[in-house]
């Protein structure tokens, strides 16, 4: 039999999505840690950041959560969450992150060559998780059939979601697409079951207790006989019915797209133990760093936003676990002790000084409403 031929997805002048010297013309990183080691968030683009950790943690991180600009073409605004009786016009608004593109081969290229950086670091029993919309979802499918393998795919998960009805003459999009893929198909992958409710009829006609299979002597499957063993439920399928984050939920930080705990809460469960490593290169708001911190998982999250960055340490501060800013250089000791306190200060904060402050009001604020 003639082996597979590759599909692969192409556009032109497409260049190899690991192409190494682009990642050295993405700038520097800034490293934040946390004192315990148990987080970190390196400012700067995800493609420096992600060419430095390929040298010191290939094959560490047990899951790896994307969640990339969508291919808006539009700049997302952080829309300050303080004063709730204000209308949200007059809220003040900054800019977040761009999500403007020359065109989708521009966006693909990009996303590849970060995928492909991303799934080095992976564990053989390692996963990623790759969050798109419908519009990209097939692209970024092929893209990593060819990147990981077609092997190595594992699962579609359709996020569904309630929102605002819209008039359109179209079926209102309400579903968003997360592509799982395995770094390695025939390593034991990281697995933990989850599940959900026993559908209605099941309950109305078996209630709670589990179900045990019975077959008949020619082999065919008979009446289930009921146990006194409670049900956990049924296995999660890979439909997720979980609520976007409602304008005025305390979870909202004002920083936009940005994603609930309760999703990334399953897939951290599911997908990792405590204390493996979850690494999230589109870091945003901090949703998967604060998910994996309360989950006992350690945590590393790339954005090049400076609000991202405010963001994250504000809200992990509030989460008892505050990041310090690593120095590169080390500080000089005969330096005068207003200029060492006045240079500490500095390092701790971002390239922002007064940034992190209002961050952390904000979270302050919205922890107290
Ligand atoms: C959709 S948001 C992520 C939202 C996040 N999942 C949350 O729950 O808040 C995408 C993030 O990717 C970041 N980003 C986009 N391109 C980047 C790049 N090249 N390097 C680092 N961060 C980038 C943006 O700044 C933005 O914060």
């Amino acid at each position: 039999m003639r082996p597979d031929r590759p599909i692969l997805l192409s556009w032109q002048g497409r260049s190899s999505l690991d192409d190494g010297a682009a990642a050295s013309a993405h700038g520097s990183v800034e490293l934040h840690r946390s004192a315990c080691g148990a987080g970190r968030y390196l400012f700067g683009d995800n493609l420096a950041a992600l060419d430095e950790l390929r040298q010191e943690e290939r094959g560490t991180v047990a899951l790896v959560y994307m969640d990339p600009p969508f291919h808006t073409n539009r700049v997302h605004e952080l829309v300050e969450t303080g004063d709730r009786s204000a209308p949200k016009s007059a809220r003040e608004r900054k800019t977040a992150f761009d999500d403007r593109w020359e065109d989708r081969a521009s966006y693909l290229e990009s996303l590849g060559r970060r995928i492909t950086r991303a799934r080095d670091l992976l564990a053989p029993h390692g996963s990623m998780v790759v969050h798109v919309d419908p519009k990209t979802s097939h692209y970024v499918k092929v893209m990593c059939d060819e990147i990981f393998g077609e092997e190595c795919f594992a699962s579609e998960i359709v996020w569904r979601y309630r929102r605002w009805p819209s008039k359109t003459p179209n079926f209102q999009r309400v579903h968003d697409v997360l592509l799982r893929y395995r770094k390695d198909a025939k390593a034991k992958p990281r697995w933990n079951q989850a599940y959900e409710p026993l559908a209605a009829s099941t309950r109305a006609v078996w209630g709670d207790t589990k179900q045990r299979a019975v077959f008949a002597e020619n082999g065919h499957r008979s009446k289930s006989s009921v146990t006194e063993e409670a049900s956990l439920g049924v296995p999660m399928g890979d439909v997720w019915e979980i609520g976007v984050l409602a304008p005025m939920s305390r979870e909202r930080t004002g920083y936009p797209s940005q994603k609930p705990l309760a999703l990334l809460d399953r897939l951290v469960t599911a997908l990792t133990d405590p204390g493996d490593t979850v690494l999230d290169p589109y870091a945003g708001s901090g949703t998967t760093l604060v998910s994996a911190a309360r989950l006992g998982r350690k945590f590393v999250g790339l954005d090049a936003s400076t609000l991202s960055l405010e963001t994250c340490l504000a809200r992990l501060a509030a989460e008892g676990l505050p990041l310090v800013r690593e120095a590169k250089e080390p500080l000089e000791t005969n330096a005068p002790a207003s200029e060492t306190r006045l240079r500490a200060a500095l390092t701790a904060g971002s390239s922002q000084p007064d940034a992190p402050k209002k961050a952390s009001e904000r979270v302050a604020r919205k922890r107290s409403a």
